[in-house]
């Protein structure tokens, strides 16, 4: 049996394929509070899906207001093998265009007074993370997008920015100077702390603007849209990771 965990942004995912999501009959109290909403679970065969949208319903909390601890404890308490994040992100390298679909490698966090560790209730201290995001889970997606017909860019620098407000365009270019390819509000703690509590964790960022400064000014309509239909696509590759899975 393999149980995979996915972080959504908002709202869920319509996975195809025969999954039947259901609310998680358990809690959704954690030893760090409560996390952001109840999990939708669906099972295909030998493989369980969890699914948690991190902002919890109607997107009510903002990203420095989302309990990542608790979402991410819970995904482990419920014996996830694995997350997957699906993260929507400006982009800031010309070929993060709007639309792409990007795997990133490594990330820089700057956002700030966010819980971000297990650690004072443990006795865990320090965690290698060089390579935040899991090798073998990557390999696994980038395959499932091969499979799928699906364009994964293989590489990215997700910078993680504090929100809510958008960056200002002086910003972006430290950003760039700093060796960030895409800007996000929402990657960290949680690739942090799903390292502490040792669980594999990748993230696959859909490009929904040029960040600040790099085109007109952002355009939140256009950012649903480009969303909306970018999802679709997310969704296929998962489901198509999802099926490699039961072979
Ligand atoms: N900046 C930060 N987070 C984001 C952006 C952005 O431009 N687009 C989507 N999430």
């Amino acid at each position: 049996m393999s149980r995979v965990g996915i972080m959504v942004g908002s709202g869920a995912l319509q996975l195809g394929g025969g999954f039947a999501f259901a609310p998680y009959s358990g809690a959704r109290q954690t030893p760090f509070g409560q996390a952001s909403t109840t999990p939708q679970v669906a099972r295909r065969g030998e493989v369980e899906v969890v699914m948690l949208a991190r902002h919890g319903d109607d997107h009510r909390f903002a990203p420095h207001e989302i309990n990542y601890r608790a979402n991410v404890h819970l995904l482990a308490e419920l014996d996830v093998d694995g997350v997957i994040a699906i993260n929507t992100v400006g982009g800031i390298a010309p070929s993060a265009s709007n639309g792409k679909l990007v795997l990133p490698d490594q990330l820089i966090d700057y956002s700030w007074g966010r819980a971000h560790s297990f650690a004072a209730e443990s006795d865990l201290r320090h965690v290698d993370f060089s390579d935040p995001y899991d090798g073998p889970l990557r390999a696994d997606l980038l395959r499932a997008a091969g499979r799928a017909d699906i364009v994964l860019q293989d590489g990215g620098v997700y910078g993680c920015t504090q929100g809510p407000r958008f960056e200002t365009a002086a910003e972006i270019v430290r950003l760039e100077r700093d060796g960030c390819t895409l800007v996000g509000m929402t990657g960290m703690p949680e690739a942090g702390l799903a390292r502490e509590i040792g669980l594999p964790y990748a993230s696959v960022c859909l490009v929904v603007n040029p960040a600040a400064g790099r085109a007109q000014a952002i355009d939140l309509a256009e950012i649903s849209e480009i969303a909306a239909t970018g999802m679709t696509r997310v969704a296929r590759l998962l489901d198509v990771f999802l099926q490699g899975l039961e072979i």
